[in-house]
């Protein structure tokens, strides 16, 4: 069975990728806790809840779902229903859904009396891979995507590959691409599986779709543990995202995906790293190619190229005023890097938008 741990200052807990641990839920729950709360969607509940009901007694708490429902809003209204539901200080909470259910149910662990234990259970590949581990948890502001919250670590993470089944294929495809990332930081063997075995990982093989999550996890496993709070090695893991962030914004988050935006954010910035020599144009195609491989994504017709660059200067990742880029250096490495002229990065946000 796949487990990664996690080791910070203060926690230090196991990240399971294992087919059919939804049923197993039960087993890591620690002594004596109070009161169980499940936060989820009505889609995850009525798809997979099925597998948590009867092992523990608990009471499910609905969240609608949607990154426009993130808010602290919701937060407060999940935390009213606990405490009248008769939740206190013993009371674990249990995350089981995607990435938004993941940092919403993690926040509301974080403050809710000050912070109780959170079990993570994600259910998308981006929350296997991603979101479930590190830490972060929040919501959204008017002025921006996560800009409030906290850093609770959970006291577990349950990964089942069989519930990304039902999941809908784009998201499933938009999940793949954060997978990609984490082959091109750190891990030229998981680039390896995604290229020479495109097909079985798109038809969701069982034996390749845990291999390369376990991967995943491994790999955001030891760069969180070497990084809690990202003030450096975690940086890494940003790869795609400055331009991505920018993609997705200036779109208003609705023409793409997270995980689409990481892709066109990926491809920019492997533009970027062979226009500034810190990567090769022979391993630049290859990484090309395997975003290609996992495309298309919607279209970026209409997308201005200046407006972008605009928004990178905004990003909450920008440090100092200057703007931190993650280029590749090989397959397996990169290199964290400011101060690149402004009309090189435009050039590469040219090239990826062509
Ligand atoms: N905390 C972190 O470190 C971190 C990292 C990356 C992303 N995030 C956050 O994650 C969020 C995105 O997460 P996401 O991509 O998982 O989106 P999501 O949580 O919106 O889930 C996508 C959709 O799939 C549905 N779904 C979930 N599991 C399913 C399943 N097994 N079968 C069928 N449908 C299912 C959900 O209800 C939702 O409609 C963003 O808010 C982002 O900010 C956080
Ligand atoms: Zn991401």
């Amino acid at each position: 069975m796949p487990a990664h741990a996690v080791k910070t200052r203060n926690d230090s807990y196991t990240c399971y990728v294992e087919r059919g641990i939804l049923a197993r839920v039960h087993s890591f729950l620690p002594a004596n806790h109070g009161k169980l709360f499940i936060v989820t969607t009505e889609d995850v509940w009525k798809l997979h809840g099925h597998q948590l009901t009867g092992q523990f007694p608990f009471d499910v708490l609905f969240f609608p779902g949607g990154e426009e429902r993130k808010r602290l809003s919701a937060v407060e209204a999940l935390a009213d229903q606990m405490l009248a539901q008769g939740a206190d200080r013993s009371s674990i909470v249990i995350a089981f859904g995607g990435g938004i259910v993941g940092d919403l149910g993690g926040f509301l662990a974080a403050s809710f009396m000050r912070g109780i234990p959170v079990i993570q259970v994600p259910t998308t590949l981006l929350a296997q891979v991603d979101a479930s581990i590190g830490g972060k948890t929040g919501a959204n502001l008017a002025g921006g995507k996560n800009l409030i919250g906290a850093f609770h670590q959970p006291l577990a993470v349950l990964a089942d590959p069989d519930v990304l089944r039902t999941l809908p294929a784009r998201e499933y495809n938009a999940g793949l691409f954060e997978v990609l990332k984490t082959g091109v930081i750190r891990s030229p063997e998981l680039f390896a599986l995604l290229t020479t075995r495109r097909d079985e990982v798109l038809a969701q093989q069982p034996e390749i779709v845990e291999r390369i999550i376990s991967e995943s996890v491994r790999i955001k496993c030891e760069v969180v543990t070497a990084d809690e709070k990202e003030s450096d090695l975690r940086r890494i893991l940003n790869f795609g995202h400055t331009i991505g962030h920018a993609l997705e914004a200036e779109t208003n988050y609705s023409r793409f995906l997270h995980g689409e935006a990481v892709s066109f954010g990926m491809c920019a910035a492997t533009f970027l790293a062979c226009s500034t020599g810190f990567l090769d144009p022979t391993t630049s195609v290859k990484i090309q190619d395997a975003i290609t491989m996992y495309g298309p994504i919607p279209s970026t017709q209409g997308i201005n190229a200046t407006s972008l660059l605009v928004r990178l200067a905004k990003d909450k990742k920008t440090i100092q005023g200057s703007v931190h880029f993650v280029l590749p250096t090989s397959i397996g490495s990169v290199k964290i890097t400011s101060g690149i002229a402004e009309d090189q990065v435009l050039g590469a946000i040219e090239a990826a938008l062509a």
